[in-house]
């Protein structure tokens, strides 16, 4: 089957919304996911970093997305969310992902762009999409006691991003506007930066997709502006992390004596799905299945 994703980025462009990514690495999270797409008839991005990857394993994550596509019907797509090496990157395409992203934004933007270039060479013979990263996004996904200061000197350059878009032919790109991976636990997040969004959309066009890291925590009113100037994919993984241990602590903590995983986690995976939803309306993706 043909890779539709790129199709789903252009209606996503023309009609104004954004497909989230929605990360996971238990079978539980990607239910809930799964869940909440197919009450609210949505496409979704399924990502898992190489961390995540690791722990569900590749070829697994491959299987049981290939189960929920036939099941649902639904457009669901894998992505392999900061590949960071040629070796890994080259592994989740042998195991048959739909989309990978390829990350060198910690490196010079000459190695960024030879890396991209390699790991393109390997993606492209599979009908992979790509997506690309200039301007290093900081954090981990989980609550930070400490959020990253975010400066001018983090935020992508839009010279940079062409450069690399131009050069690398990548499908989409992933910019630094000011949000980080994770939540400040004292609720303080980053607010995008409107302005370099807009000069970045100006630099680019319609050359390449643009994607936003760091979803979770980030202002509603800022994610509705940034959907607004053409930011076109939205990922998120610290919500529906929080949403899965909270609710898993609580529903052990009520049932002490319960042993039966199917009796504990059922509310598990609601949590998971309720969170999902509210991203999913947000980003207005649902029932724009073609
Ligand atoms: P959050 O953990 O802040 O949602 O960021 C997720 C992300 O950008 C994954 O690439």
């Amino acid at each position: 089957m043909p890779n539709k994703l790129k199709q789903y980025f252009q209606k996503a462009r023309k009609e104004g919304w954004t497909i989230g990514q929605f990360n996971f690495s238990t079978l539980e999270i990607l239910k809930g996911i799964i869940q909440a797409a197919e009450e609210l008839q949505s496409p979704v991005i399924l990502g898992t970093s190489e961390g995540e990857s690791k722990f569900f394993g590749l070829e697994e994550a491959v299987a049981i997305v290939n189960v929920y596509k036939r099941k649902t019907k639904l457009p669901l797509f894998l992505n392999l969310d900061h590949g960071k090496s040629l070796d890994y990157i080259k592994k989740a395409a042998d195991a048959g992902y739909d989309a990978i992203h390829i990350d060198g934004s910690s490196l010079p933007l000459r190695e960024n762009i030879e890396l991209t270039k390699k790991a393109i060479q390997i993606c492209r013979k599979k009908d992979i999409f790509i997506e690309g990263e200039v301007g290093f996004i900081k954090g981990v996904s989980r609550m930070l006691n400490e959020a990253p200061k975010i400066t001018e000197a983090d935020l992508t350059l839009p010279d940079d991003a062409l450069k690399l878009v131009k050069e690398t032919g990548v499908d989409s790109l992933a910019v630094n506007i000011g949000t980080f991976h994770g939540i400040d636990a004292s609720g303080q997040d980053t607010h995008i930066n409107i302005l370099r969004l807009k000069e970045i959309k100006e630099k680019l066009g319609d050359k390449v997709f643009l994607v936003l890291h760091g979803g979770s925590g980030t202002p509603k009113e800022d994610i509705i502006k940034a959907i607004k100037l053409g930011i076109v994919k939205i990922n998120i993984n610290t919500d529906l992390r929080l949403a899965y241990s909270n609710a898993l602590r609580k529903s052990l903590l009520e049932k002490p004596k319960e042993t039966t995983p199917y009796k504990y986690m059922p509310e598990v995976i609601i949590a998971v799905q309720k969170v999902a939803k509210e991203k999913i309306k947000l980003f207005t993706q649902a029932k724009r299945i073609c």
